[in-house]
């Protein structure tokens, strides 16, 4: 009975006993660019879809109109740019240096395109816990953090004035030139050119 109760005791302790070491230690991952805990990935994931799931209301990206993607523009450029990217530009030195780093939100394989736009007003109300993502609940409307999210969802399909407006800032007299010139940067830049060798 002794020998069960030590034993015990002993189990409970090792997992706090083991988890002081690996951070007092220095081995427990303190820099952006570290690799992550053990689990890490799975307990911020995981937690961040169960609670999205529980609280999301979703509105039909239908009902905005472009008044609202161009408000929504210009909300990103003040708010979002400097780490989640422009279209047709390379990715923020800022979002490079994050972990985990910051999606380039115009970018093919990183834009939020597929997620309902509620789910992604979740994110820019709440902000994503020991991440550099910031809820933006205090800093914008509810009206603007849904614009700005029917942006993020239509990030591939944009109407031709609003890509414009979102383009990295050219030099003032370029700026007119490209405003009047009819057509539209395509918003993900195609692939390069295969004649050019990598
Ligand atoms: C200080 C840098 C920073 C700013 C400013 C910022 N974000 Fe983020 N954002 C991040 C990081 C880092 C992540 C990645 C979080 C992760 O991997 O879970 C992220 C994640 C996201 C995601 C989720 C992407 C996905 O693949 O699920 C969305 C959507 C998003 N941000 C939108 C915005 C919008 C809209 C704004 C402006 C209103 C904004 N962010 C401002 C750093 C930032």
């Amino acid at each position: 009975m002794k020998g069960f109760l030590v034993g015990l005791i002993l189990g409970i302790l090792i997992v706090p006993i083991a988890v002081f070491f690996y951070v007092e230690t220095g081995q427990s991952p303190a820099a952006a660019s570290d690799a992550p805990m053990p689990f890490e990935k799975f307990i911020a994931k995981g937690a961040l879809h169960a609670r999205i799931k529980k609280e999301t209301q979703d509105r039909e990206l239908s009902t905005f109109n472009a008044g609202d993607l161009a408000a929504g523009a210009e909300v990103y450029r003040t708010n979002c740019a400097f780490c989640h990217g422009l279209p047709l530009q390379a990715p923020s030195a800022a979002s490079q240096g994050m972990f985990p780093h910051a999606p380039q939100l115009f970018t093919t394989k990183e834009t939020v395109t597929d997620d309902p736009v509620g789910v992604t007003c979740w994110k820019v109300k709440n902000g994503i816990r020991l991440t550099g993502m910031p809820g933006f609940q205090k800093a914008l409307s509810d009206q603007q953090m849904w614009q700005v999210s029917a942006l993020m969802a239509s990030a591939d399909k944009l109407p031709p004035d609003v890509l414009r407006s979102l383009l990295p800032a050219a030099a003032p007299a370029e700026a007119t030139s490209a405003a009047s010139s009819a057509t539209p940067a395509p918003v993900i830049p195609p692939p390069a050119s295969p004649s050019q060798p990598k």
